[in-house]
């Protein structure tokens, strides 16, 4: 496991792999909101930098381990790291790989894309963000899904509104990608977010009926569908985390944190201007 310097606050699970679980409330103050943000910024600085690396012949360590020092450099904890028992600091997903791939001394080829995943626990709140990059030069139909993908992301978050159910995000998802022939895998969801990596809130990037919850303003939450090519059937192979399609066919995702506004949103996952 890579060090963290003593001197960097960590999150309960730091050490025994298993977080606190707690009855955080949904809806956050502006204090926690103000704090969300800086960890948000964060995270979007240190995936900025980690997805500029990408390249033929790099391998996924290597990104894990820019992903860490930029974690530490800005005085946070990558929030990964032992979250019960990730072994790296980094998620790292290729090709057929939805998400929660581990990073190792795989070379990055011509052709394929990635998906890097940040969450950083800066100020006692975690920032989570992500985004799938290409990998030197890839053919036009995995650019598609990379678009069409980041563009789910984005017609989900802009269905977020107070006084909504929260179903209304996995609506415009799921309509924009079967429109473009994709299919949403089901098996991982948005989730509420804050002091707790993971909260029980639970955002459906698929129309699901029965997610009810009504957003409110102050409810903070992460928006990260992940779009696949072909099925969205997943299975996880035996380390327990990597999750792939079954039908091996790509997948690509975008995520960002978000707080609900008085009148939509905002997200807290944009890198500082000019960064
Ligand atoms: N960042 C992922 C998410 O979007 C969670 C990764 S859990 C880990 O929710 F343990 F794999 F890091
Ligand atoms: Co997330
Ligand atoms: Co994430």
């Amino acid at each position: 496991m890579r060090l963290v310097p003593p001197e960097i606050p960590r999150p309960s699970y730091a050490e025994s792999g298993v977080p606190d679980e707690w009855d955080e409330p949904l809806v956050k103050s502006p204090e926690v909101i103000d704090r969300m943000r800086r960890a948000g910024q964060a995270a979007a600085e240190v995936l900025q930098i980690a997805a500029a690396a990408v390249a033929p012949g790099v391998t996924t360590d290597r990104l894990d381990a820019i992903a860490h020092e930029e974690c530490i450099r800005r005085g946070g904890y990558p929030s990964p790291l032992n979250y019960r028992w990730f072994p790296k600091s980094l998620c790292t997903s290729v090709n057929e790989v939805i998400c929660h791939g581990i990073p190792d001394d795989r070379e990055l080829a011509d052709g394929d894309i990635v998906n890097l995943d940040v969450t950083i626990f800066l100020d006692g709140v975690h920032g989570d963000t992500n985004m799938t990059v290409p990998v030197g030069t890839v053919d036009p139909e995995s650019l598609r899904l990379i678009d069409v993908t980041r563009q789910c992301t984005h017609l989900g978050i802009a269905a977020v509104r107070p006084g909504e159910p929260v179903n209304v995000i996995g609506k415009a998802i799921e309509t924009h990608a079967h429109a473009n022939g994709f299919e949403v895998v089901r098996a991982f969801i948005g989730h509420g977010i804050g002091e707790q990596f993971h909260t029980d809130l639970q955002i459906p990037h698929y129309y699901e009926r029965r997610a009810r919850t009504i957003m409110e303003p102050g409810m903070t939450f992460t928006v990260e569908p992940m779009i696949s090519a072909g099925t969205w059937r997943h299975a996880i192979w035996d380390d327990d985390w990597t999750a792939v399609t079954t039908d091996n066919s790509r997948v690509a995702q975008f995520e960002h944190t978000l707080v609900v506004t008085d009148t939509g949103s905002e997200i807290l996952t944009l890198p500082a201007a000019g960064a």
